[in-house]
This record gives C-alpha cells, sequence and structure tokens, in this order.
C-alpha cells in the first residue's frame, strides 16, 4: 500500500488550504466538464479527497463514488452535511475496486502524480478501464512537466511565495519523479508538507490508455476548452473505452 501523505493534520488543513481550488471560478468549469461528460451516467473519482469536486458533480444530479487512500480525508468528506450518497472506498486507486462500472472516471487537480512508479500509474489506467461501461471515459487533469524552465545545472523551481508560504518542487530528472515542499506559516511556526510525485508527459498517459485498451479522444488545456498548446501549463485529457 502506498504512504498515506495526507494524514489527519493535512486533511484538517486541507479545504482552508487549497481555498484557491475551492474558487467558483476554477471549480465551476471543471464541475461543467464532468457532469457533460457523464450524462446520466455514475462517476468514479480516484482520490476523491474532501470531496471538493465530487460533492457539486453530486448535486448535479451525478451519481459519484469515490476510492481514496487517506482514512481521514474521507472522513472529512463525510462529515460534510452535503455530501449526501457520495460514498468512499478505502484502498489504493491503482488496484481498489469499488462496486458496479461507471460511464465516467476522473482523477483531477494532478492526482495520478501520486502514483510515483510507471507501473503504478500504468495499474491505474488498468484499474480504470475495468471500471468502466463500454464507451465510457477517463479524464485527467495534470500539470504539463515544466523541464524547459530548468536551467542546466538546476534541480529546484519556487512556485509560490509569500510573507506566509513558500512552496518548491525538487526535480530529480533521472528518477522521473519531483519532490513538492511546503513551508507554511502556522501558530507562530512554519509546518512542513513534502512529497515526492512522478511527473508524466501527455504522450506517455496517451501510451497508458492504449496499454489499458482506451484511446484519446479530446485534450484541452484547461476546463472551458482552450485547446492545447505549447503554452498550456496543464491538461485535461479524456481517454475513451471502446464502445
Ligand atoms: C491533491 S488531493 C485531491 C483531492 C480531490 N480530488 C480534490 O480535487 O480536491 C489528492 C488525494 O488523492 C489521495 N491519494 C493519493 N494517492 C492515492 C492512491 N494511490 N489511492 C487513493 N487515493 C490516493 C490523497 O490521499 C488525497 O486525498
Amino acid at each position: 500500500m502506498p504512504k498515506i501523505y495526507f494524514d489527519e493534520r493535512i486533511a484538517a488543513a486541507y479545504d482552508a488550504n487549497s481555498a484557491d481550488m475551492f474558487e467558483p471560478a476554477v471549480l465551476g468549469p471543471a464541475v461543467d466538464f464532468l457532469a457533460d461528460l457523464a450524462g446520466s451516467c455514475s462517476a468514479l473519482e480516484l482520490g476523491i479527497g474532501t470531496g471538493r469536486v465530487a460533492i457539486p458533480l453530486s448535486q448535479r444530479g451525478v451519481r459519484v463514488h469515490g476510492i481514496e487512500l487517506s482514512p481521514p480525508m474521507a472522513e472529512q468528506l463525510r462529515a460534510k452535511p452535503d455530501a449526501g450518497d457520495v460514498g468512499v472506498t478505502i484502498g489504493d486507486f491503482a488496484t481498489a475496486q469499488a462496486e458496479g462500472t461507471f460511464g465516467l472516471a476522473y482523477l483531477v487537480y494532478n492526482t495520478i502524480t501520486n502514483l510515483t512508479t510507471q507501473d503504478e500509474q500504468v495499474e491505474c489506467f488498468r484499474n480504470v478501464a475495468a471500471h468502466l461501461d463500454p464507451g465510457g471515459c477517463f479524464v485527467i487533469e495534470v500539470f504539463v512537466p515544466i523541464l524547459q524552465r530548468l536551467p542546466p545545472g538546476e534541480d529546484f523551481r519556487v512556485f509560490h511565495r509569500s510573507p506566509t508560504r513558500v512552496s518548491f518542487d525538487e526535480y530529480d530528472v533521472v528518477t522521473q519523479i519531483l519532490y513538492s515542499h511546503h513551508y507554511r506559516f502556522h501558530d507562530d511556526t512554519y509546518e512542513l508538507f513534502s512529497a515526492p510525485y512522478r511527473y508524466v508527459w501527455p504522450s506517455e498517459l496517451d501510451l497508458m490508455a492504449r496499454l489499458a485498451g482506451m484511446r484519446l479522444r479530446e485534450r484541452w488545456g484547461d476546463w472551458t476548452r482552450t485547446p492545447f498548446s505549447s503554452e498550456s501549463t496543464s491538461h485535461i485529457s479524456v481517454w475513451q473505452k471502446p464502445a
């Protein structure tokens, strides 16, 4: 079983620390996109967390079930009065089985990179394909690796700095792993959250989908369907299982 980085301390502060990701301008287009794709089908969220996406999606009439590694994250979700009938299976989304099949599976907010080996990412695609109905879709939202911005010899990049927070990524281009470090000033002290992520290229994800019997259906630069381009910093990719 992978290590649980989203422990009780992180889970308790997750919504407050990710407040920008709950902004209607950020979350609204994601929920619209997923609701359109789900139609009248059920949806499976991998790494459902505290229900940031699952809850508003279920409020749009989509039945949502989640797979989540961290019991404290799932407890935060269950404690929300508007969690409704959003269900959670505790387990690793590369291998865990949820009951039933789904017309849509989705993995947002860079969470594919929480699987830190290529084998685990490949397994995740296979697991998703096994959960999808024929014709069902798998959506991933993930950043495009920014190696172009690393000058020769450099291995880290600061991506957020403010008086109360400093966040930077430390790259190991040999193993395709980046370590993200977040220092937050809280209660007169700095709290540290560090975790490893396996960054992955769009083309590598397409290959994983093909290994699992799925094909790329669409790729966008964001949830509002801006065309994906060389300027895109992240992508929304949709692979489809044959009907
Ligand atoms: C960045 S949070 C995203 C949560 C939620 N999807 C959102 O958009 O707010 C990543 C979540 O994925 C969970 N997670 C990470 N690796 C996992 C794995 N292998 N299996 C299941 N859940 C995992 C973490 O515990 C955490 O709740």
